[in-house]
């Protein structure tokens, strides 16, 4: 089954399907994912997935959920690796993406818990490089990841790839690194931390770079808050300044999945 967008752009080079709401947009994504799984598992056996955290994705895991407890989809062979993880906390928390992925996801599929990979928030700072190096190791010696499932922030971020003045060459060879949150950030996470102040400032996070190494990328924007970084996203040209513009740069291999809400900007 394939959940028909509303309407269908080409922009930039990319693939945006557009619908009516959130809950369409995130089916969508689920069964490209899951289309993903099936076909690249059927080829080689395994299926590597980078994976993303915060209230956008939550319904796709739930679909991705329903359809391995249906017998539809097994996760048997899959391979994760998430974006990001805040710098430091402990997996346990509940703040944590760790936890995130656990409830949302992890808990309840058949997938290895050992092939469940979440950036470590407890490494002691002078190994953080060496844990992000490893990460990318990982990575490679899995062949790649298959899918990407990403997010954007307000800022446009994606993964904790925040808006910084730099050049677009050296933006594409960012790789998994701590970096410091942008205040737009802080001001979204507040929600979930309950005050700006009590936002862990720093992260760990899968570089554009790393991103745009995927073999196939899945971009879900839902929501009116988001619409502007989408239009900026979409418009171009790439600029570490909107860093979801950098999809453009790999723009056969990345879809994007809006509802009408996140869409209503872009021209
Ligand atoms: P959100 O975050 O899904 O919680 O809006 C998306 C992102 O910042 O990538």
């Amino acid at each position: 089954m394939k959940t028909t967008a509303a309407r269908t752009l080409h922009l930039s080079g990319m693939d945006v399907f557009v619908y009516a709401d959130s809950a369409a947009a995130s089916l969508a994504a689920a069964e490209h994912i899951a289309r993903t799984i099936e076909h690249v598992r059927l080829s080689r056996g395994t299926c590597v997935l980078g994976l993303a955290t915060g209230s956008t994705p939550t319904q796709v895991y739930a679909h991705l959920v329903e359809r391995y407890r249906g017998g539809a989809l097994s996760f048997q062979g899959v391979s994760t690796y998430n974006l990001d993880e805040y710098y430091p906390i402990a997996a346990n928390d509940t703040l944590s993406y760790h936890a995130y992925m656990y409830e949302h996801l992890f808990r309840h599929i058949d997938l290895l818990p050992a092939r469940a990979h979440v950036l470590d928030g407890t490494i002691p700072e002078p190994f953080v490089a060496e844990h992000c190096a490893q990460f990318e190791r990982f990575i490679e010696a899995e062949g790649g990841l298959d899918l990407q499932l990403l997010g954007i922030g307000r800022n446009g971020h994606i993964g904790f790839n925040e808006p910084i003045d730099l050049p677009v060459e050296r933006a594409r060879g960012l790789r998994t690194r701590m970096v410091e949150l942008h205040p737009t950030t802080r001001a979204d996470a507040a929600r979930e931390f309950g005050s700006v102040e009590r936002v862990i400032p720093r992260a760990l996070t899968m570089g554009v770079g790393t991103i745009l190494d995927a073999r196939s990328i899945v971009m879900l924007a839902t929501g009116a808050a988001k619409a502007e970084a989408v239009a900026r996203a979409l418009a171009g040209p790439p600029t570490m300044q909107t860093p979801a513009s950098l999809l453009a740069l790999a723009p056969q291999k990345t879809t994007w999945y809006l509802d009408e809400a996140a869409a209503r900007e872009v021209v």
